[in-house]
């Protein structure tokens, strides 16, 4: 009977969870990447009793090509109400036409604007294993350990105005608004602060305040939470393309780098090279803690949907396996299983598995694998 079910102990997915969580696969290789992921849940139901209550919905081209929008509004009260979402990716070249407001993007930025997911974690760790898959030289990227933290609810992104219109020359005109208030810039770089405190204790902070405005307040801003709340923490600060540079310089010297929306985007797709592929790198993103100390949260990894290899079985399912781990540690205080999940992949790329992405350098005794059979080997460890 049910009852006996629930009370054996053989299964305990069925155990009730209290843990809400929407998984929101999206477009091109999202779908298959989640699908690895699912296995992993599955794995971590019967074998570590730990269970969501899971909910699905659309997003992206998926939602827009069903529902006429990129992300229902049913889909994000769903959001607002679980614990935690996990994310594929959106977007596709099907979708390039579609006007401006209903393009694929928009559905995640607007949950990461209403879910208010200000502060965006973008760890980039070299696997010893994958040393040789970086474009960079060994001993410049062997250990490395870095955490970005991009602002991610505001600046460029979503200030007004923004629009196009003609102007009074009679020319098209485009304009965007970079915008940042003085909260906004504390409450980010107080995330880098405190996560720094459990790191090595360093924080880069990096705009350009040598041309914007916003860019002098940020500095500002920075420096002076600095010295009323983190003093104990070494601060130091980069203007953005000094800083792009320096990444592939010395990437060593950084610990944990907080900057604005926009840099934050360019600098962490850059910083994923040095790890070896885009295919790697999750991440977190995170709001205000509640009354409960509860914070509102989204995991996702930062490669896009990849539409040139969707469908193929060739895309690398570790981004969004390591956006899994993330959620087990910031959401649901399961750090032990993270750590669990985290050693199985990097013990997979010790044993020489390679998805396509991950084959450059020096590829002797590497296993080729597709999605799943990555996925699968995962599972196995
Ligand atoms: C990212 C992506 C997104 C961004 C896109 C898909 C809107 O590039 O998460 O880095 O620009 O923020
Ligand atoms: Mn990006």
């Amino acid at each position: 009977s049910e009852l006996q079910a629930i009370q054996s102990t053989e299964d305990l997915t069925i155990m009730a969870s209290n843990r809400n969580l929407l998984v929101l696969p999206g477009d091109g290789i999202g779908p298959e990447v989640m699908n690895e992921v699912r296995k992993i849940i599955a794995w971590m139901g019967k074998k570590r009793a730990i269970g969501f209550d899971i909910k699905e919905d659309l997003v992206g081209g998926a939602a827009l090509d069903k529902h006429g929008v990129p992300l229902s509004d049913d889909a994000m009260k769903t959001a607002l109400e679980a614990d935690a979402v996990l994310f594929g990716s959106v977007g596709g070249p099907k979708w390039d036409t579609a006007d401006f407001s209903k393009k694929p993007e928009r559905g995640l930025l607007r949950l990461r604007k209403e879910m208010d997911l200000f502060a965006n974690l973008r760890p980039a760790k070299v696997f010893d294993a994958l040393v040789d898959a970086s474009s960079l030289k060994p001993e410049i990227v062997k250990g490395l350990d870095i955490m970005i933290i991009r602002e991610l609810t505001s600046g460029v992104y979503f200030g007004e105005p923004r629009g196009r219109h003609v102007n009074a020359a009679g020319e098209v005109e485009a304009f965007d608004t970079q915008r940042y208030t003085a909260p906004e810039i504390r409450r980010v770089c107080a995330v880098a602060f405190e996560l720094a405190r459990k790191r090595k204790n360093k924080v880069l902070s990096s705009e350009k305040a040598n041309v914007m405005h916003t860019g002098v307040l940020w500095r500002e801003e920075a420096t002076k939470l600095h010295k009323e709340k983190y003093s104990d923490v070494k601060l130091d600060h980069m203007y953005a393309d000094a800083l792009a540079m320096q990444l592939l310089r010395a990437p060593k010297e950084f610990d944990v780098i907080v900057t604005d929306n926009l840099f934050g985007d360019i600098l962490s797709d850059e910083a994923s090279m040095l790890t070896g592929s885009l295919g790697l790198l999750p991440s977190a993103s995170l709001g205000a803690p509640d009354a409960t100390g509860r914070r509102k949260a989204l995991y996702e990894p930062i490669h896009g949907s990849a539409p040139d290899i969707a469908g193929k079985g060739l895309a690398n399912p570790i981004a969004q396996t390591l956006s899994y781990a993330m959620m087990l540690r910031y959401s649901f205080d399961l750090g032990k299983d993270a750590d669990m999940v985290e050693l199985a992949v990097e013990n997979v790329l010790k044993a020489g598995y390679r998805t396509g992405d991950l084959l450059v350098g020096n590829t002797d005794g590497v296993k080729k694998v597709g999605t799943q059979e990555m996925g699968d080997a995962i599972v196995k460890e």
